[in-house]
């Protein structure tokens, strides 16, 4: 129990690692935060700076997920893999190296799940870019593919892993608020895949 509370508070502070600010002003001299839709994740980075900075944030925010989750899983066991994602996901959403503000945890997420079961993130980027290739909302894909993985990870790992699952996709579905906001009225921001527009 010991070495599991070690993992899930390593697990937040990992997830609290703000790659996408530091991706954005050490490589661009930007910052994500006064730009496009104000969020520090990848989707903001592909309509700010451009592909190879969201691959960089995608990459990095993913791997603050798997890595946390796949040491909890080995030293502590499944329960634990879960605790350290959610504790993942949860730092990058509050994180204390930006005063317990943050971003949605869609890729922190997104990289968990590839340690927990990893089908179930091959799932979550198939229902990802199927919603916003349909609809041009990065919000839409996240929500979507996050309400989706509760049945996804049930089938893969039982109770625990249903459990996680729907945990996570509140906590990501609250941090879309704004979103639901803005497609609510007309305004969501827009993220073409293909043609991501440079600002
Ligand atoms: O992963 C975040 C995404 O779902 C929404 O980002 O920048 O479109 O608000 P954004």
């Amino acid at each position: 129990a010991a070495l599991a509370a070690i993992a899930v508070v390593v697990a937040f502070l990992v997830g609290s690692i703000p790659f996408g600010v530091l991706v954005s002003r050490a490589f661009f001299g930007r910052d994500l935060r006064r730009e496009g839709s104000g969020n520090i994740g990848a989707a903001n980075a592909l309509r700010t700076l451009g592909k190879r900075g969201a691959v960089a944030v995608l990459l990095l925010d993913a791997l603050k997920g798997f890595a946390p989750t796949l040491a909890a899983g080995a030293l502590a066991g499944p329960i634990a893999a879960s605790c350290a994602a959610l504790a993942a996901v949860i730092g990058h959403c509050w994180s204390p190296f930006l005063g317990f503000r943050g971003g949605k945890g869609v890729a922190t997420h997104f990289g968990a799940l590839f340690a927990l079961w990893w089908p179930a993130g091959i799932a979550f980027a198939i229902v990802w870019l199927a919603a916003v290739v349909a609809t041009g909302f990065a919000s839409v894909g996240s929500m979507l593919g996050a309400l989706a993985m509760g049945p996804v990870l049930w089938f893969g790992l039982g109770p625990a892993g249903l459990i996680y699952g729907l945990v996570s996709a509140a906590f990501i579905v609250v941090r879309h608020r704004e979103n639901l906001d803005r497609l609510r009225h007309g305004t969501e921001n827009r993220l073409s895949l293909l043609k991501p527009n440079r600002t």
